[in-house]
């Protein structure tokens, strides 16, 4: 696996493999990598010639209160993963490298980019989409992959990327789950190991919901119900939301095709998970 540092080099190779005709597929990350970004990774595989990783711990998506500096890393393992895993090129640039002295551009997604997500994190999806507009200018991918773990992350890409004309084919990922029902992400290493325990109550709740809303009409009395299905097991809810899949928007009456969202804060950790409910 080669490992490129600079994006004036990234570029040269993207564009020497574009020009040998081959197709290039990406899958952007911030390390730590687990099964999930793994499964992207494969995806990449399976629909393209060469699949490039970039690895970024992007300080620009993250409030001047989160966890930017104890972001878990781990660069030695995660390029064993990518090696085992059939990555061809892994791009890991320095913060300075992509934002060097004077760099003022943004990338916004209006509307989208304020809801769920970005309301209790304002700034978090400009940052996402500044980001990884550089990294697709970067890498040059014919095509990229985005887990559905991050479902708001993944339609405002998707969104981006039709709006401004870019010529990058999008595919989701499904959610990779551990045994027990929890969604692998980088941050449940945060999690003390009776919290890791009791984290499962987002999946349990989702599973809940989508045996629940067959035989209910009131979005809002299941929301009570998955609410206090959470609380009991130390949860704090950030959002619990019904959303059109295709526009966002949230769902006041149960109507197909229907996704529910969450966010729940536990310890030290806010975790997100999502579930096609109906
Ligand atoms: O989903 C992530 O890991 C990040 O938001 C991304 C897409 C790599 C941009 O920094």
């Amino acid at each position: 696996m080669r490992i490129v540092e600079k994006k004036k080099e990234m570029q040269r190779i993207s564009e020497e493999l574009r020009k040998e005709g081959k197709i290039i597929g990406f899958v952007p990350t911030m390390g730590y990598l687990h099964e999930g970004h793994l499964s992207l990774v494969d995806i990449a595989r399976k629909n393209s010639d060469v699949v490039v990783v970039s690895i970024f711990v992007n300080p620009t998506q993250f409030g001047p209160n989160e966890d930017y500096e104890e972001y878990p890393r781990d660069l030695e393992r995660d390029k064993k993963l990518l090696e085992e895993r059939g990555c061809d090129i892994l791009f890991y640039p320095s913060v300075e490298e992509m934002y060097p002295p004077g760099f003022r551009t943004e990338v916004h997604v209006k509307e989208w980019s304020e809801v769920y997500c970005g309301a209790s994190r304002p700034g978090h999806f400009k940052g996402v989409t500044t980001v990884v507009m550089k990294l697709f200018h970067i890498v040059k991918p014919h095509l990229a992959v985005f887990g559905e773990k991050d479902f708001q992350q993944l339609r405002i890409i998707e969104r981006m990327v039709d709006d401004m004309d870019m010529d990058i084919k999008i595919i989701p990922g499904k959610i990779i789950r551990e045994k027990d029902g929890l969604a692998m992400s980088s941050r449940n290493t945060y999690l003390s190991p009776d919290e890791r325990k009791r984290a499962t109550v987002l999946y349990r709740a989702l599973v809940y919901a989508r045996e629940r809303i067959k035989e209910m009409e009131n979005l809002d009395e299941l929301k009570k119900e998955m609410r206090e299905m959470i609380e009991r097991e130390g949860g704090e809810v950030d959002y619990i939301v019904f959303i059109d899949p295709v526009t966002l928007e949230e769902r006041k009456e149960k109507k197909s095709p229907m996704r529910c969202l969450l966010a729940v804060r536990m310890g030290k950790a806010r975790l997100i998970d999502n579930m096609e409910i109906l």
